[in-house]
């Protein structure tokens, strides 16, 4: 057997046991259910592991990642993922999380073409359309692209916010923020984009839903 496949399988034992050393009762604990108080919606990039980046352990993060971290109101797995997340696990906060370096956001700056991907980039592309004057008055490339991670980030917050299931949970009373972080890879650090938005106030009207 390849030698890495066969120390996934090693490791998964030495963790089993580092777990039960420290209680025995672990896994059954964590058997009897969930109620996490957050989800996360981030890049499916190697180098953002949700639960590690914030220390939350097993049980505390319900997760949904896709590249880019995009909020696509067709995406029937974002979908589900918010319904569940907001509706049957109460869910008190939302963190769409992206990251400087993100290669989906690199991709939709420029015009290459990576073949089915590039439908999937298409989202992407739309915010640059909608920032173009910052973004093109950003001379530095570095810089712009840093922008562009931010500002994916804003989107997609934004149009969390625009489902119906969020502004659903918000006109019932259902206690729920949404935030935008960026993740630094190479400092570890994340930067907040959206603190907290917690009512459909800021959308534009033609997205606030009347129940
Ligand atoms: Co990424």
């Amino acid at each position: 057997m390849d030698t890495y496949y066969k120390s996934l399988l090693d490791k998964n034992k030495e963790w089993v046991k580092s777990k039960l050393d420290l209680d025995p009762e672990y896994f059954q604990k964590l058997s009897k259910g969930q109620s996490p108080p957050l989800l996360w919606i981030g890049c499916a990039d190697s180098r953002v592991p949700a639960n590690e980046i914030i220390g939350a352990q097993p049980g505390e993060v319900f997760v949904h990642r896709n590249i880019a971290n995009l909020v696509v109101h067709t995406d029937m797995n974002m979908l589900s993922v918010v319904d569940y997340a907001v509706n049957v696990l109460k869910v008190k906060h939302v963190i769409v999380c992206g990251h400087y370096g993100c290669g989906g956001i690199q991709a939709a700056m420029s015009s290459k073409s990576f073949g089915l991907i590039d439908n999937w980039i298409r989202h992407i592309k739309n915010t640059y359309r909608l920032h173009q004057e910052e973004l093109d008055s950003i001379k530095d490339e570095n810089k712009r692209f840093d922008r562009y991670v931010e500002l994916n980030v804003w989107e997609q917050v934004f149009d969390l916010a625009k489902t119906s299931i969020i502004q659903n949970a918000w006109n019932s009373g259902q206690e729920l923020s949404l935030h935008g972080w960026v993740y630094s890879i190479k400092y570890g650090i994340v930067k907040e984009v959206i603190s907290k938005l917690k009512n459909n106030s800021q959308l534009d009207t033609v997205y606030q839903l009347d129940f």
